[in-house]
């Protein structure tokens, strides 16, 4: 299932922010999603943790469900033993679902048959499947399973809050990724999550990824639709800038 037409909608979109969730205001969250399409978000990033994986408890199926929205869910599922837990995530809505490396003992399984289900908004849209690494992972890991995933998220933080430091030696990380996916002579789409702020955004977009995960600073609640916009701009600018540096 490499080539969901999710997969390519990104790959052609690429590089572009996903918007984190965590910090949005959920009592006005309709709001929130109208202030996201009008800034030209087109990725919101959702946060599921379970309390055990890490410690925080956030959202789940019903709440995905109840954002209504043409945006393309981005699930981060950061909980434990994923594997029969997906099919309610995606009945609920998700378009993207990433799972952790360190959550279960089937993982590979998990991206399996997640690659078998259908999307539930769009039957021909596909699904997109995410495995994400915590900063202490070695890249490896995605050796066995790189068959069955269309998009690694690294990590720049440790899981489990909003508002951390962008951990420096992400940028490694990302290089070795590249490596490895080049070597592997496959097309998987790179994310990178956590601390992303307005202040470093742009040497982020310079470390390559396609997909880039903001969150409390866009939402700060303050100014949320500026925000975005301004994040949209720099990362839009910040890839022209890379893209005349390679020619
Ligand atoms: C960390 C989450 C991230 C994070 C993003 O556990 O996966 O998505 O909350 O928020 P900021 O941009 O505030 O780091
Ligand atoms: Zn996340």
């Amino acid at each position: 299932m490499q080539n969901t037409n999710i997969f390519n909608e990104l790959r052609k979109a690429s590089p572009l922010i996903s918007v984190g969730m965590l910090t949005a205001d959920l009592l006005s969250l309709g709001s929130e999603l109208k202030l996201m399409e009008q800034a030209g978000v087109k990725l919101l990033h959702i946060d599921v943790m379970d309390g055990c994986f890490c410690p925080m408890m956030t959202v789940g199926p019903p709440l995905i469900k109840a954002m209504k929205t043409p945006l393309l869910k981005d699930v981060h599922l950061m909980i434990d033993e994923p594997l029969d837990k997906v099919e309610s995530y995606l009945a609920a809505g998700a378009d993207m679902i990433t799972v952790h490396a360190e959550s279960g003992m089937h993982i590979h399984q998990t991206l399996q048959s997640l690659g078998k289900m259908a999307n539930a908004n769009h039957s021909d849209r596909g699904v997109l499947r995410g495995l994400a690494l915590n900063p202490g992972t070695p890249i490896e890991v995605i050796e066995p399973v790189i068959d069955e995933l269309e998009m690694v998220f690294l990590l720049a933080v440790n899981p489990g809050f909003a508002g951390q430091k962008f951990i420096p030696s992400t940028e490694q990380r990302i290089i070795k990724l590249k490596k490895l996916i080049r070597e592997a002579g496959k097309d998987v789409l790179i994310g990178v999550d956590g601390g992303i702020k307005k202040d470093n955004i742009a040497d982020v977009v310079a470390m390559g990824p396609d997909i880039i995960v903001t969150g409390s600073a866009v939402f700060d609640g303050k100014t949320p639709l500026e925000n975005a916009k301004y994040m949209i701009e720099t990362v839009d600018n910040a890839a022209k800038t890379c893209n005349k540096e390679d020619s």
